[in-house]
């Protein structure tokens, strides 16, 4: 006979029964709806790839760029005369190369034509154009216009006597060009990028000095561009015949026809 229980379990089940029939829609209903909603479902995805390679062109480095920085005054630090390669002085380079500390003038760092036929050598520096004391890369290039026009000037120079440390002679030369002396030609340092390290000790804000950006250096310095080796024939290996020093096996580098 029915007791409780089974009829309270009936009851559950009746009422599940019940809910299903009402929640679920109708079998029917679902193919009938399905046409409308099913092209805009796959229209998404395509809509999606669409757009994502349009995003993807857009250039990541789209952040604005600052231009070229080029401060109105720049201290110069070369200059450039007959030959004679010159650099103003400093406390950090006669520190370095062990001159006086406080000397001033301009050093040679490079001294060719003009000027080393004159006898200058690199190293000397030069403290007087006639009777104008240097102490300036600027000094330099005024005293040498007041002699621009003549053939041969005094320049005063300390030297280094090699032989014995720590001691300097002063020295007047001629500086001798038979076209006509001309003035110095000057230069600032070079034009650095934003996020360059400093290669020197502290010498104070960049921007005394250096202009920022890119564009006025030809990267790499075409000094130490290689062009690549020709090929060289058989023959010109076999006998090892070469402009340059012996560089190891010849095919290590060139391609032998
Ligand atoms: C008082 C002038 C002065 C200041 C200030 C100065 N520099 Fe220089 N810098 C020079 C000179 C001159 C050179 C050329 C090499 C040398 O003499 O050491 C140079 C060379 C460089 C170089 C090598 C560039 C090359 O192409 O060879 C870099 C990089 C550089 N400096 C970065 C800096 C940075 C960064 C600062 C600021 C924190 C700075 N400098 C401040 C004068 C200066
Ligand atoms: C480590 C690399 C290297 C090796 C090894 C080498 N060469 Fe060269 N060679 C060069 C390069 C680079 C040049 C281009 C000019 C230069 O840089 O001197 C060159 C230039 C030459 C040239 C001038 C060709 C031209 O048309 O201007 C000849 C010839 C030559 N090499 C012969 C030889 C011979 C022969 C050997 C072997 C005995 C040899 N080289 C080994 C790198 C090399």
């Amino acid at each position: 006979m029915p007791n409780l229980k089974n009829i309270l379990l009936l009851v559950i089940i009746g009422g599940l029964g019940l809910y299903f029939a009402l929640t679920t829609p109708p079998p029917a209903t679902v193919p009938a709806a399905a046409p409308a909603p099913v092209p805009a479902v796959q229209a998404l995805p395509a809509a999606a790839m669409v757009a994502e390679p349009q995003t993807a062109m857009v250039p990541p480095a789209a952040e604005p760029v600052a231009p070229n920085y080029v401060p109105r005054k720049l201290k110069v630090f070369e200059g450039h005369w007959q030959g004679l390669d010159g650099r103003l002085m400093t406390r950090e380079l006669s520190r370095k190369l062990g001159f006086p500390v406080g000397l001033q003038g301009v050093l040679l760092g490079e001294v060719t034509l003009n000027g080393a036929n004159s006898g200058f050598l690199a190293g000397d520096v030069i403290i007087r154009v006639e009777d104008m004391p240097i102490t300036t890369v600027e000094e330099f290039q005024e005293a040498s216009r007041m002699v621009q026009n003549r053939t041969e000037a005094k320049l005063t120079v300390i030297r280094k006597d090699e032989t014995r440390n720590g001691s300097y002679r002063t020295m007047s030369m001629m500086l001798r060009a038979e076209g006509g002396l001309g003035f110095v030609q000057v230069e600032g340092a070079p034009m650095i990028q934003a996020g360059d390290p400093r290669p020197h000790s502290y010498r104070g804000p960049c921007t005394d000095c250096h202009p920022v950006g890119k564009g006025f250096e030809l990267t790499p310095d075409p000094d130490l561009i290689n062009l690549p080796p020709p090929a060289i024939t058989r023959d010109t290996a076999d006998k090892a015949i070469s402009p340059h020093e012996n560089r190891g096996p010849c095919e290590a580098c060139h391609l032998i026809r």
